[in-house]
């Protein structure tokens, strides 16, 4: 164990007594995960204010042998930014850079404690945005987001955070600041590709304190509908059809037990009737010439498919059509504590693993609600499972077994954090993760970066 009273004092000297925080109802907001099923206790929470702060908590925590775990906006859903043993918490949301946008290169660099919100409303000035979205974009941040790799919505579009960052400023866990392609060369092939090992990297090799990301043009229009059908399988049959139109941005799948959930949540009436097996959220997005003329076409090519359908086309209607896949997480949280199991499956197997789901949950838990929702065109799903006590893994556990049975990933988009250590090696095999661990050793040497976390 180390000594934290003395990296406390480390930490005071460097950063100032006004950043090392001790308060206990203060601490207590920055221990408690999202979901309120990961929780733990710190001594402190410390908030440097720049990449030099960082620089100086990172050598004390070495010195006095202190774990950290960086936090950005804790909206995380693996358990990855609370502690777990006692780990000092650091807040990054003071590093709130925001440089003026490249429009030329179409690229900003922006520090990591700033928001998703705030670097999309900072691009839009120059009629540009990141090409991820969530509906966190509120809290997360853009460091949270390059740690975890973030997707989201638009990844069929534009791809997940590795696509977006082209260059990292991050303080290695040696105490080594590293300042890697912050230009944004789009071409640089000298070495090792460190941006793209810290994305995803969720805190355990280095903490990043800015990004440089790319941006993508900022559609004008879009034009969204909420497609029913009658069962999985025909939503999973539609997607050429979907994939055919060049706008499409978004094929989010929310089945009808969702529609009805959020229906109750927001106090509105199901918006089709009557409710479909499974619904899917079609957006398509660009400039407004043809936009409305490539929703009828996708309307069109599914045919029969189609049981019903709601369109929008105007801001205010689309955003509430998207009411009924952005407030899935609120609905499914306003029903109690959530297990959450991100996974991806082949897209090809995902009407057999979504039928699977629900039995293989009730046959440990049979009380409990079971909620699957998600990207589907990354075949990317979200098992919400409400019921089992917060440390009864069983049901995720059988979740994730079904995953690799279908051949699937145990984690699409959020992690492993300290949720599925367990499932890694299981995932990439014992030789791909000794390769991860001579990384972290190599970057993390005393291994006080998130130590509770990603390796087994
Ligand atoms: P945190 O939760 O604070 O941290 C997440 C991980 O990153 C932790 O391991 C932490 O230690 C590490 N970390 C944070 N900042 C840094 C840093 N600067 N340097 C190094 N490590 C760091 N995720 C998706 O991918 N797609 C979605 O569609 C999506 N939707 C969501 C919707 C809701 C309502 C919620 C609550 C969450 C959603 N998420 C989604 C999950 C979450 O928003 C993302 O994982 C996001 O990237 C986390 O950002 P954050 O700033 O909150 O990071
Ligand atoms: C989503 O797509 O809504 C998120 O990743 C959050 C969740 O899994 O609930
Ligand atoms: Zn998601």
């Amino acid at each position: 164990m180390g000594d934290a009273a003395a990296f406390l004092e480390a930490a005071r000297d460097a950063i100032g007594g006004a950043h090392v925080i001790t308060d206990p109802d203060i601490v207590a907001g920055h221990v408690v995960d999202w979901t309120g099923r990961w929780r733990g206790t710190s001594a402190a929470v410390v908030r440097p204010g720049s990449p030099d702060d960082v620089v100086a908590l990172v050598l004390a925590a070495r010195r006095h042998l202190v774990a950290l775990v960086p936090q950005g906006g804790n909206t995380g859903l693996v358990g990855g930014s609370v502690p777990s043993a006692g780990e000092v918490v650091v807040d990054l949301r003071r590093l709130s850079r925001l440089d003026p946008v490249d429009p030329i290169a179409q690229q900003v660099t922006v520090g990591a404690g700033v928001t998703l919100e705030v670097l999309q409303s900072h691009a839009r000035r120059d009629g540009l945005a990141l090409g991820v979205d969530l509906s966190a974009r509120g809290t997360a941040t853009i460091g949270g987001m390059t740690a975890t790799n973030a997707g989201g919505l638009h990844v069929l579009r534009h791809g997940s955070m590795r696509a977006q960052v082209l260059g990292v400023e991050a303080v290695l866990g040696t105490g080594a600041l590293i300042r890697s392609n912050l230009a944004g060369l789009v071409k640089d092939n000298t070495g090792y590709d460190l941006p793209g090992l810290l994305c995803g990297s969720e805190g355990t090799l280095g903490i990043i304190t800015a990004v440089r990301v790319r941006l993508v043009p900022r559609p004008e229009h879009r034009v969204v509908a909420l497609v029913g059908f009658a069962s999985v399988a025909a939503a999973v049959a539609g997607l050429p059809a979907l994939r055919a139109a060049p706008g499409l941005r978004a094929a989010e799948l929310v089945l009808g037990d969702g529609l009805l959930l959020v229906a109750a949540f927001l106090d509105r009436p199901a918006p089709l009737e009557p409710v479909p097996e499974a619904a899917l959220l079609v957006e398509v997005a660009g400039d407004a010439r043809g936009l409305s003329d490539q929703m009828a076409q996708v309307l069109d090519r599914l045919g029969n498919a189609v049981q019903s359908s709601a369109g929008a086309e105007d801001p205010v209607g689309v955003a509430r059509l998207w009411r009924w896949r952005d407030a899935c997480p609120e609905a499914a949280a306003a029903l109690g504590l959530v297990h959450k199991a991100d996974v991806t499956v082949p897209v090809p197997a995902v009407a057999a693993f979504v039928a699977a789901v629900g039995p293989a949950v009730a046959a440990l838990a049979p009380a409990a609600t079971t909620l699957v929702y998600g990207h589907l065109g990354d075949g990317n799903l979200h098992v919400n499972i409400v019921g089992p006590e917060a440390d009864d893994e069983g049901p995720v556990d059988a979740v994730l077994g079904l995953v690799l049975a279908h051949e699937g990933s145990v984690s699409a988009e959020h992690g492993i954090g300290a949720a599925k250590r367990k499932w890694l090696v299981r995932q990439r095999g014992a030789a791909t993760v000794d390769a991860m661990r001579a990384i972290k050793a190599a970057l993390d040497p005393s291994g006080i970066l998130n130590p509770g976390v990603l390796l087994p």
